[in-house]
C-alpha cells in the first residue's frame, strides 16, 4: 500500500498544505498572509488568526488538487517548531484533531529540517536530482542562517551559525530603511540586478569559525545611510539599486565565504541550500558559480519550495514515517529550537 502523507505547516505566516504520495508531491497549496505587510513585520496576533481562518481550506484544497480523499491519508506530518507559538498551534491543533478522527498517526517535524530536506521534494515528470549523504546546507530565512551537515535523512549537525540576526533580518532591514516594504528580500533581490555591487562597502563581520554575524552590517548600512543623507536628502531614492546591488553583494560574500570554508574543512562537496533567501538571484547565480570552480555539485531547490511551504514538512515526516516514529497526541508546538 501507497504511503500517503499530508504534511501542514504553519510556523509564521503561511498556512500551507501538501500530499505527498511514496514520495512523490501531488499537491502544494499555499495561503500566504498579505496583513502584515502595512505593519512592516510579522504580527503574531494576526498571524495566528488568518491561520485559523486558512487551514480547512487550505487542507482541503491541497486533498482535492492531489485526487485524495482523508481516508486515503496513510499519516499527518506537521510542523511542531520553532516558530510563533501560536501559528504553530493551530497546525499543531488541525494536525492531531484530524490524525484523531481519521484514526491514523501523526508525525512532528522540525520546520528547519524541512529546510534541509527540500531538495529531495520530486514532483510528477520531473527529473530527480538529489544530494547524496553527507551534504553541506546553507539554511538561510528570516530566522535563521546555518551552515548544517546533513548525514542522513534524518540526522544532521550544525556546523556554524549566526551570533546574532539572520540573513534575512538583514535583507529585510536594508529594505525597510529604503523604503522597500515587507518582506523585503525579494525587492532587494529585484533592484540589485539594476545596480553596481562594487559602488558602496560595507564592513565585514570578523567572526571565528563557521559562525556568522549580521548586525553591524546592518549597522553599517544605517550610517551610510544618516551620513549621506545629511547633505543630501534624495541620496537613498536616487542610489537605490546600487545600495541594494551592493548590500546584497556584501552579504553574499559573508555567506560564501564560511560555506566555503566548511566545504574545505569537511572535504564535502555536495552542497545544498534552503531557507526563504535560498530564492535570491544573486546567491542562486553565486552557488553555481563557486561549485563550477570548486567541484561542487550544487543543488538548489525550485524557489517555490525555498519560502515556507508544507511540501517539505510532508518529505521530512515521510521520512520519519518511513522510521516507524509516530509522535503522541498529547503534544504540544514549541518555539524554540533548542526546545525540540
Ligand atoms: O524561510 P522563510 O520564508 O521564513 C522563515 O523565516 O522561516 O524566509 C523569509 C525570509 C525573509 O526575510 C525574506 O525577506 C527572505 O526570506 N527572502 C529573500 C528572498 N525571498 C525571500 N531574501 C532575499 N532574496 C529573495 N529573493
Amino acid at each position: 500500500m501507497a504511503d500517503i502523507i499530508l504534511g501542514i505547516e504553519s510556523s509564521c505566516d503561511d498556512t500551507s498544505a501538501a500530499v505527498l504520495r511514496d514520495g512523490v508531491l501531488l499537491s502544494n497549496v499555499i495561503a500566504g498572509q498579505e496583513v502584515h505587510r502595512r505593519y512592516g513585520g510579522v504580527v503574531p496576533e494576526l498571524a495566528s488568526r488568518d491561520h485559523q481562518r486558512n487551514i480547512v481550506p487550505v487542507v482541503s484544497d491541497a486533498l482535492a488538487q492531489a485526487g485524495i480523499g482523508p481516508a486515503d491519508l496513510s499519516a499527518i506530518a506537521f510542523t511542531r517548531g520553532p516558530g510563533l507559538l501560536g501559528s504553530l498551534l493551530v497546525g499543531t491543533s488541525f494536525a492531531k484533531a484530524l490524525g484523531l478522527s481519521l484514526g491514523i498517526p501523526i508525525v512532528m517535524v522540525n520546520h528547519l529540517q524541512g529546510h534541509l530536506l527540500a531538495s529531495f521534494i520530486r514532483e510528477p515528470e520531473k527529473p530527480v536530482r538529489e544530494p547524496s549523504f553527507p551534504y553541506l546546507c546553507l539554511l538561510v530565512s528570516g530566522g535563521n542562517s546555518q551552515i548544517v551537515r546533513v548525514d542522513d535523512p534524518l540526522h544532521y549537525e550544525i556546523l556554524g551559525q549566526t551570533i546574532d540576526d539572520a540573513v534575512g533580518e538583514a535583507f529585510d532591514k536594508c529594505a525597510k530603511l529604503l523604503g522597500l516594504g515587507y518582506p523585503g528580500g525579494p525587492a532587494i533581490d529585484r533592484l540589485a540586478a539594476e545596480g553596481d555591487p562594487s559602488r558602496f562597502h560595507f564592513t565585514k563581520p570578523r567572526i571565528p569559525g563557521l559562525d556568522y554575524s549580521f548586525s553591524g552590517i546592518k549597522t553599517s548600512l544605517l550610517y551610510l545611510l544618516r551620513d549621506e543623507t545629511a547633505h543630501d536628502p534624495q541620496f537613498a531614492d536616487r542610489n537605490k539599486a546600487d545600495l541594494c546591488a551592493s548590500f546584497q553583494q556584501a552579504l553574499i560574500d559573508i555567506l560564501l565565504g564560511k560555506l566555503v570554508r566548511a566545504a574545505k574543512e569537511t572535504g564535502i562537496r555536495e552542497v545544498a541550500i534552503g531557507g526563504g533567501v535560498s530564492a535570491n538571484s544573486g546567491l542562486r547565480a553565486r552557488i553555481e558559480e563557486e561549485g563550477r570552480r570548486r567541484g561542487w555539485n550544487a543543488y538548489l531547490p525550485e524557489r517555490k519550495f525555498t519560502t515556507d511551504n508544507a511540501a517539505m514538512i510532508a518529505v521530512a515526516g515521510w521520512f520519519h514515517y518511513k522510521n516507524g516514529e509516530r509522535t503522541p497526541f498529547d503534544i504540544a508546538p514549541v518555539s524554540r529550537m533548542a526546545d525540540f
